[in-house]
């Protein structure tokens, strides 16, 4: 399954180094790509952070990293040990000097030089300045940052500007990392590499989008940071913004990334205000021997939603009178992510038994089990006159590509090499999140200058009563969340 394309040796600097997302997410990755063969001779990962490591000691945290988060299967003695030798340490104090020149001292000419900030948003800035002030970035060197990207349109303004005064937005990788999965980057081959569904793809043939993620996990010790945040922070603005977009934009010319870009602006441009009435807010409550939202937050008497529901209209031509809704929350039945496209009715039925009659939806799996399913009209089988039936035409893509689920590669491992070979096709543009946050802000300061309460759901349930009545008053239904 997977060919590998060639990347230029590099040098990457992980600020935040013995941090969470390196542990569980950035390491792991990094040590699959070097599996894979795509990582050149030469090239060295750096960990930068406050500890006072020495090499040794970080190198075995990056050992335990990888024992505890990469598959039995993908283990290999011999190349842990040599990816383990690619690694260096630096101790570093972000907001004084101390570390900048060894960092400086260990920088080469002639690589690719990278530098991501997995580390709280404040720093950025800092790090930004330190990079440039001890001249150790350089006009080709690239910079990775991690969500959150801005609480708001000030504060993701105030983040863009701080960046730009050391780098170009040539050089910013702004992550969202549901871009990086194999599923999402499908879609556009789903829908802009066959003929068969563009033709259909607008209000004229849609009756609606479902685009649901729906997590089993709650924020258990992340309340610190999530409680000042919420789903519609944390989950809406970013991740279910960019499935919208890539559902809802125009074809762009090229697979190129200001092109993609374009082209989802578009779309964020022209979606419309989100009504109060049309948005569901929820909390999980206690139960099942589990604590309740609120226990983990900090504060009793917390309003973060951990759930929202929303109807969203995109006023353009192509989706005038077709919703999207979206909805996404924490400690939900079941972890599924899924986007359904309903289509309309045929305008005129030939059969004269419309029991069972259905419309036709297509449900793209994004994860877990990912695959296509497109529910389609047949015949009954049998002699019984003309009776109709729905069936699912069934795509499993591990099936389908004979690959076992832990060959699709996480999205991390995809987007970091990405930015060693200088794409940024699946990273979001200054512009991009300004406007998401512009879209964001009024519904948040809706609910705020309300004080409006999300309201209670039990966990393991499929949400807040209110999520139900938001698609039941347009005589239309969720999917069950499986
Ligand atoms: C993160 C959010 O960006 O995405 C988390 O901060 C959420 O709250 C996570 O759990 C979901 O990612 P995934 O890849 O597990 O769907």
């Amino acid at each position: 399954v997977s060919r590998v394309i060639p990347v230029d040796t590099f040098d990457l600097v992980i600020f935040g180094g013995t941090g969470d997302l390196a542990r569980r997410k950035i390491f792991p990755g990094l040590y699959r790509r070097f599996l894979a063969g795509q990582m050149p001779e030469g090239s060295r990962i750096i960990g930068a952070a406050r500890a006072d490591l020495t090499e040794a000691a970080f190198r075995a945290t990056v050992r335990e990293a990888i024992d505890e988060f990469v598959p039995e299967a993908r283990k290999d003695a011999a190349v842990i040990d040599a990816f383990i030798g690619r690694i260096g340490y630096v101790s570093i104090d972000a907001k004084g000097t101390g570390g900048w020149p060894d960092l400086r001292a260990m920088m080469r000419e002639n690589v690719v030089r990278a530098f991501y900030f997995s580390v709280a948003p404040v720093l950025f800035g800092d790090i930004a300045e330190r990079l440039h002030e001890h001249g150790i970035a350089d006009a080709w060197s690239r910079i990775v940052v991690e969500k959150p990207f801005g609480r708001d349109l000030a504060s993701a303004r105030a983040l863009n500007e701080t960046l730009a005064k050391h780098f170009t937005e040539a050089q910013i990788y702004r992550i969202d990392h549901y871009l990086g999965k194999e599923t999402v980057q499908n879609l556009m081959a789903v829908r802009f590499a066959n003929i068969l569904f563009e033709p259909l793809w607008k209000a004229e043939y849609i009756d609606h989008v479902q685009i649901t993620v729906a997590e089993t996990v709650g924020v258990e010790g992340r309340g610190a940071y999530y409680d000042k945040s919420g789903a519609m922070r944390d989950m809406v603005q970013n991740h279910l913004m960019q499935l919208l977009c890539l559902i809802a934009m125009e074809p762009p010319y090229h697979f190129d990334p200001d092109a993609v870009r374009d082209e989802k602006l578009k779309v964020i441009r022209a979606l419309d205000a989100v009504k109060p009435e049309d948005i569901v807010r929820g909390q999980y409550l206690a139960g099942g021997g589990q604590e309740g939202y609120v226990a983990h937050s900090e504060n009793p008497a917390s309003k973060t939603e951990s759930y929202i529901a929303l109807k969203v209209h995109i006023s353009n031509w192509r989706w005038k009178g077709t919703p999207f809704y979206l909805r996404t929350g924490k400690r939900l039945r079941a972890r599924a992510s899924e986007i359904a496209i309903t289509f309309k009715e045929p305008p005129h039925s030939i059969f004269d038994d419309a029991e069972g009659w259905r419309e036709n939806v297509l449900v793209i799996r994004l994860q877990p089990n990912e695959g296509m399913n497109l529910m389609m009209m047949i015949k009954e089988p049998g002699p019984g006159g003309m009776r109709l039936m729905q069936v699912p035409l069934d795509m499993a893509f591990a099936d389908a590509l004979g690959a076992d689920a832990e060959d699709i590669p996480d999205a991390y491992e995809r987007l970091i090499m990405d930015v060693i070979r200088g794409n940024q096709t699946l990273f979001m543009r200054g512009d991009e999140v300004e406007a998401a946050w512009a879209w964001a802000d009024p519904i948040i300061q809706g609910w705020e200058e309300r004080g409006m309460k999300p309201q209670g759901y039990d966990p393991g349930s499929s949400g807040p009563e209110d999520a139900l009545m938001l698609m039941h008053k347009d005589g239309r239904r969720w999917r069950e969340i499986r």
